[in-house]
């Protein structure tokens, strides 16, 4: 690859998704929607996310480093990225199924999601090639592949000065040594809950958990609140925006979406309270249209709306 690209390394799903009024109860059969198939998965949303949020003059790519099946899912999936202008050249198809997540969503546009890894749990850790490393501005990671791989591609990429963006979700406990190569961590209220022990309910809890994370050897943590907007802390700053007011139709992807532009705006030299608000407007956009992949805008809608806000 001759330009500047983000090296994205992460989980590929077929969403299966279903309306419902109200989210079941343990042991409740209800009945919702048709289920529709959308092309999903947090890897493939951000690396989506970022491809999308490319502005027209930019000189810069976005590959993905990632598994689908040999299932009729897997080529669907992979020509949907293509189609969204991701290099998939790094995307192999290993014997069985691809990933599949079964998603409900509530009339209030929440959703309840099971992950079932399948090809994306074969990403093992010598996949990742050094070329694949080479004239990379970031690399973004989630936790929907083995643990393993995403600790030797942060690894990799730290001894290389590339900073990495992890979103870990699903949220598991993340050992110090690891925490050490990321440079930025963007965590959801129950992530940053997790994984700081602070109870995240407002601005101010957010901004202790962010004080304590980056205390765990991480120097940028954004703590993404939903409607409420975000805060960030990084080594010289910390500050906060409100959420953008837009009709909510599915948060599926918001958070996908949210990563995916901030790290096209970031790989291109933006500063981060700037890249932040392109990124909020990017979630906020994504909010408002069904599904995971389709609901990713454009480089122009994110301008326009933020030219309009
Ligand atoms: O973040 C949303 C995504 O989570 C969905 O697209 C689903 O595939 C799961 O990975």
């Amino acid at each position: 690859m001759m330009h500047k690209h983000i090296l994205v390394v992460g989980s590929i799903n077929m969403d299966i998704v279903v309306q419902v009024l109200e989210q079941p109860k343990a042991g409740e059969t209800l009945l919702g929607s048709d289920a529709v198939n959308i092309p999903g998965g947090k890897g493939a949303n951000q690396a989506v996310g970022a491809a999308r949020s490319i502005g027209p003059e930019v000189d810069l790519a976005v590959a993905m480093l990632a598994n689908v099946g040999t299932d009729g899912n897997g080529k669907i999936l992979k020509d949907n990225l293509e189609a969204s202008g991701v290099d998939t050249r790094y995307i192999d198809a290993v014997e069985g199924s691809s990933g599949i997540a079964l998603i409900t969503v509530d009339q209030r546009g929440e959703n309840m999601i099971v992950v079932s890894p399948s090809a994306n749990g074969k990403l093992s850790p010598e996949r990742l090639k050094t070329e694949m490393l080479e004239d990379v501005a970031i690399v973004v990671m989630q936790l929907e592949i083995p643990f393993e791989t995403v600790e030797v591609v942060a690894k990799a990429a730290f001894e290389r000065n590339i900073p990495v963006l992890l979103n870990p979700a699903p949220a598991r406990e993340l050992p110090n040594e690891f925490l050490k190569h990321l440079s930025i961590l963007v965590v959801n209220e129950s992530e940053a809950e997790f994984l700081s022990q602070v109870k995240v309910t407002d601005k101010q809890s957010a901004l202790k958990a962010a004080h304590i994370l980056q205390s765990m050897g991480v120097e940028t943590i954004i703590v993404t609140l939903g409607s409420d907007g975000l805060v960030w802390l990084d080594k010289d700053a910390s500050g906060s925006l409100e959420g953008f007011k837009v009709d909510v139709v599915d948060t599926t992807a918001a958070g996908d979406t949210f990563c995916g532009a901030l790290a096209t705006q970031l790989a291109q030299g933006t500063n981060l309270e700037e890249a932040l608000n392109f990124a909020n407007a990017a979630a906020a956009l994504a909010v408002t249209v069904q599904g995971a992949q389709p609901s990713i805008p454009s480089f122009s809608k994110i301008e326009d709306f933020l030219n309009a806000s």
